[in-house]
């Protein structure tokens, strides 16, 4: 393996432009120019427009769900997932997640009850879960599948019969995965997906909710379009969800291409994982509970004492490299407004989070890198650790 001049000794960067670290797919532009021009003809900008319905019954027909309902976002997605469900009260999640995850609950009037996650997968603790079932009046589940992974998802179930609260998922990072044959979107009551720029399914900005239950899809296309659309079932208020005619384009061109994405993401992660392997200190996160993964992000953990650098001191490393490797999820989302206010002392139940919060770092993976690339931002961590003393004094003791 080589080691390599590092940016922070005054080398140039090793990549001209910046390097981040999500999907970021754009089509090609002839074929965005044609569904453009598609709209343009048409004259049907939104409110279930024929681009929308042709994503909602692809999305369908491919994961093998009764319901896909395209919203503008997976947090409004969540949010009227809340509504839909008639939660009340507390609900269990994950605080390591993106903060949309408890905002949902927040904007729909309930209170999130933070559980710790597993060490190893990162994913929602069934028996921590457990323990705040014991001890609590819970309304719901929200479970987060994280990281192009999936959750213990029979454990969860079965608490959530044996205790009569719903299990929903924000599966906002697992579109494309799937676990022995069943697609990711037909677990618990529903799931939402994110359609994000960041993700492997882009729509620059949408998401989707998923069910088997067709009352529930009756009431989520009610609270999606303020009565728009369907069947006028009883919804206890509505909000605007509506996806536009040209986020559909851009889903439909990515899900045109997604076998070409999930074959690229695999090659990515393969060249990371053998230029990283045995590296003291450094845990490549692999998914563990999926049969299929669409490797939406390459998370790592570093062991500040083992690696020698902490995670912040190799984040600027990379960063000097023009690679925008990020921590993600920082800090966590109970350390965040306004659950930083709330709840001031959770953190001393959520010792995984916390630890977790300050060694993860996600490196770059998507459209803008291939697996040279990837390879040699393996490199360079490998030369980090290697030159780890030099390398801490050139950056002043950056914690
Ligand atoms: C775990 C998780 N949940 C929810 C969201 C929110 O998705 P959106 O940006 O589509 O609202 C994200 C976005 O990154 C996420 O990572």
């Amino acid at each position: 393996m080589n080691t390599v001049e590092l940016a922070i000794f005054g080398a140039p960067p090793a990549f001209e432009e910046p390097l981040p670290v999500g999907q970021l797919y754009f089509p090609e532009w002839s074929a965005y120019e044609d569904a453009m021009r598609g709209i343009f003809e048409r004259q049907y900008y939104t409110n279930q427009g024929p681009l929308t319905r042709q994503l909602e019954q692809a999305l369908e027909a491919r994961l093998g769900v009764r319901h896909a309902i395209c919203v503008t976002n997976a947090t409004i997605g969540l949010m009227m997932a809340a509504d839909a469900l008639g939660l009340r009260g507390k609900v269990i999640t994950p605080a390591f997640s993106f903060i949309a995850t408890s905002q949902s609950l927040t904007w729909a009037g309930l209170e999130p009850l933070f559980c710790d996650v597993d060490p190893l997968t990162h994913q929602l603790d069934p028996s921590r879960v457990e323990e705040l079932l014991e001890s609590n009046d819970v309304g719901a589940i929200l479970a987060v599948n994280l990281w192009g992974d999936v959750c213990a998802h029979d454990r969860l179930l079965q608490l959530s019969e044996r205790y009569g609260v719903p299990l929903y998922y924000d599966s906002a990072h697992a579109f494309g995965c799937s676990v022995q044959g069943r697609a990711v979107g037909n677990f618990g009551s529903l799931e939402v997906f994110s359609f994000h720029a960041t993700k492997v399914l882009s729509a620059a900005e949408g998401g989707c909710v998923c069910t088997n239950d067709d009352q529930l899809a009756a009431r989520l296309r009610n609270i999606r379009s303020s009565y728009g659309a369907g069947p006028a079932v009883h919804v206890r208020r509505t909000a605007n969800g509506r996806m536009s005619e040209a986020q559909a384009a851009i889903a439909l061109l990515s899900l045109d291409n997604f076998a070409k994405t999930l074959e690229r993401n695999r090659d990515v992660f393969a060249a990371y994982r053998d230029t990283l392997a045995g590296l003291p200190g450094l845990r490549l996160i692999e998914p563990q509970a999926v049969s299929a993964t669409n490797y939406q992000y390459v998370v790592c953990e570093i062991d500040t004492e083992c690696f020698g650098l902490g995670r912040d001191e190799l984040q600027a490393v990379l960063r000097a490299e023009n690679v925008l490797a990020r921590r993600y999820f920082y800090p966590g989302i109970h350390r965040c407004t306004p659950y930083d206010e709330y709840y001031p002392q959770v953190g001393e139940r959520l010792p995984v989070t916390e630890a977790l919060c300050a060694k993860v770092l996600q490196l770059p993976i998507g459209q803008s890198i291939d697996a040279a690339g990837a390879r040699r931002i393996g490199e360079i961590v490998r030369t980090a650790q290697q030159q780890a003393a030099n390398v801490r004094r050139n950056l002043g003791g950056l914690a």
